[in-house]
């Protein structure tokens, strides 16, 4: 067999056979075949698709890549929660503090930003000393002693996913369906979740914009994950505009800790009330969802969700003081305020837009491995259904290059549509 043929067979629009698909893989990880060969056979998945039978074949090669972890004696039922990526979603890292101060051991092994969406681990890293690079022997550990981990997918987990994620980034290579759910489902298995709760992002800053795409990508991850054993559960959300206010990496984990402090924004507590609640319900900590809301809203006001996140920072060799006091992150040089340009109701902020300016600031990157600046973003104030005034001010940018003021203040006025009627707020969850 030749990778050649087999990107050949897929540019040509032929169905790949399971060896096909696994000799890839195998190539790829194993260093046989080149980045530029991987590059060009995800574009040609990208461009002419698979069918369900070959993308669950791609996950499982890509799952059994590598070592996959047995959780059974670390944890009674190991709960994972994924989304599939978006503008402003700090989700994981209000999430699991939460969780796992209700009683379950809670260990997530998450990813860096990808095209214009953010990375938890990213994010994470704001925090000076905190460390994504834990091994799977730490992982196991921290999990058993501490009841809490978020790190970085190890090296021996799903590897070939590791690089093929990093080459997406950078290649156009993201926005596939079957790229995203064998992603996705391939570290879910290989991380050992029995139960997994999928964030499935429908909207302008989503991979998928269509409900209708994000509903076929849902019930293929979660038949993946029901063919491999797996409790899946999948949630449709909105991703039309930013979740939460933040958009940025020190800027979300300061709205994630403030989350925690009983002060975050509206929808983004009530999106994270509702994860954290199917994940306690996949998890039998609670018996309907209806319980799990009300046992993660209690880990909020009794501090005990926070109490869990300074555990955690602190086990991850980051400074937990941060927890305390948000004052000691990162500030960018230059913040501006946008102001609307007219007065009237808010109908869109375009999510997408939003996180391409972010990038454009330097909190995403451009080719595999740039570095990236913790500190810049935009805090967004007006969100769709808000009433506005002329001059009020829409958004703050968060920028270390004065330069770039001025294209970020124009993607900000364009992410942005007014009515002069009343408008109503986006759902959070679509089903
Ligand atoms: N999250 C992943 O882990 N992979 C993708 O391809 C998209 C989102």
């Amino acid at each position: 067999m030749r990778a050649v043929d087999i990107i050949t067979k897929k540019r040509d629009k032929e169905q790949l056979t399971a060896e096909e698909i696994d000799f890839f893989v195998r190539g790829f990880t194993n260093g046989e075949i080149p980045d530029y060969q991987a590059s060009a056979f995800a574009m040609a998945v990208l461009l002419n698709g698979m069918t369900n039978r070959e993308t669950t074949d791609l996950t499982l090669s890509m799952a059994h890549s590598g070592q996959v972890l047995d959780l059974s004696k670390v944890v009674d039922i190991a709960v994972d929660k994924h989304s599939s990526g978006g503008v402003g979603d700090k989700t994981s890292i209000a999430v699991l503090p939460i969780v796992a101060a209700c009683g379950l051991r809670a260990g997530k092994m998450s990813g860096r930003g990808l095209g214009f969406s953010g990375g938890t681990l990213d994010k994470l890293e704001s925090i000076p000393g905190y460390r994504v690079d834990l091994t799977t022997d730490e992982f196991l550990e921290q999990l058993k002693e501490k009841g809490i981990v978020l790190t970085g997918q190890t090296l021996d987990l799903a590897p070939a996913d590791g690089k093929m994620y990093a080459l997406r980034d950078v290649t156009g290579t993201v926005p596939s369906m079957p790229l995203i759910a064998s992603s996705i489902m391939c570290k879910k298995i290989a991380a050992g979740a029995q139960a997994i709760v999928l964030d499935v992002k429908v909207g302008l800053g989503a991979f998928m914009e269509t409900l209708e795409e994000g509903r076929e990508l849902a019930h293929l991850m979660v038949d993946i994950g029901r063919l491999a054993g797996r409790e899946t559960v999948a949630l449709l959300s909105d991703m039309n505009q930013p979740l939460g206010s933040a958009v940025g990496n020190s800027l979300e984990m300061i709205e994630a800790i403030e989350t925690l402090h009983g002060r975050g924004p509206a929808d983004f507590v009530e999106h994270c009330l509702h994860v954290a609640a199917h994940v306690l319900v996949l998890g039998r900590r609670a018996k309907d969802l209806k319980e799990g809301r009300a046992l993660a809203e209690k880990s909020i006001s009794d501090g005990s969700a926070l109490e869990k996140l300074r555990l955690l920072v602190s086990a991850q060799g980051g400074d937990f003081s941060f927890v305390d006091d948000t004052s000691k992150f990162e500030r960018a040089k230059f913040i501006e305020a946008v102001k609307a340009p007219r007065s009237g109701f808010v109908s869109q902020v375009n999510a997408r837009t939003v996180g391409e300016a972010s990038v454009a600031l330097g909190a995403g990157r451009a080719k595999k491995g740039d570095p990236i600046d913790h500190a810049v973003g935009f805090l967004v104030f007006k969100k769709v259904g808000d009433s506005v005034r002329a001059d009020e001010a829409l958004c703050e940018i968060h920028a270390s290059d004065g330069g770039k003021l001025k294209d970020a203040r124009e993607a900000i006025l364009s992410a942005y549509r007014y009515s002069d009627e009343s408008v109503p707020p986006l759902p959070l969850f679509y089903e």
